[in-house]
């Protein structure tokens, strides 16, 4: 199996209650490294670029308004098969769909704050990393 890494964000309803660290836990019992951590506010600016493919669905503009509400973490995770792994262990996009166990089940309060990010791809990983870190911030 292939060690990849994957892009991940704590989103701002779960930074505002304090789960960072819960988060956290769940990620590394899932045997996944968190590689690289900060805790940023994003721009309007980075948020619209961030979520450009869904700039014509009906959700963007509150989307947006979600993301720059607060702080958000953004972290690189590393490990076999990181990105369907942590795809798996965030659970669906809407918590009601998400299985035991999972962060959005565990923690999520709608579809719109769902508490986690995770590249869908490996190709999108690799933008969405270079988008908010550069290569020394990352220590494997
Ligand atoms: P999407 O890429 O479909 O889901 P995922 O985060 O699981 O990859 O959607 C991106 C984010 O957009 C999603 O995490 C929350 C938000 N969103 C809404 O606010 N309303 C919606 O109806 C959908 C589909 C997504």
């Amino acid at each position: 199996m292939a060690i990849e890494r994957t892009f991940s964000i704590i989103k701002p309803d779960a930074t505002r209650r304090n789960l960072t660290g819960a988060i956290n836990a769940v990620i590394e019992n899932a045997g996944l490294k968190i590689v690289a951590q900060k805790r940023i506010r994003m721009t309007r600016e980075e948020a619209e670029t961030f979520y450009a493919v869904h700039k014509e669905r009906p959700f963007f503009g509150e989307l947006v308004a979600f993301m720059i509400s607060g702080p958000v973490v953004v972290q690189v995770l590393e490990g076999e098969n990181a990105v369907a792994k942590y795809r798996e262990v965030m659970g669906a996009t809407n918590p009601a769909n998400a299985a035991e166990g999972t962060i959005r089940k565990l923690f999520a309060e709608s579809i719109e704050a769902n508490s986690a990010h995770g590249s869908d791809s490996t190709d999108n990983a690799k933008v969405e990393i270079a988008q908010f870190f550069s290569g020394n911030e990352i220590v494997g």
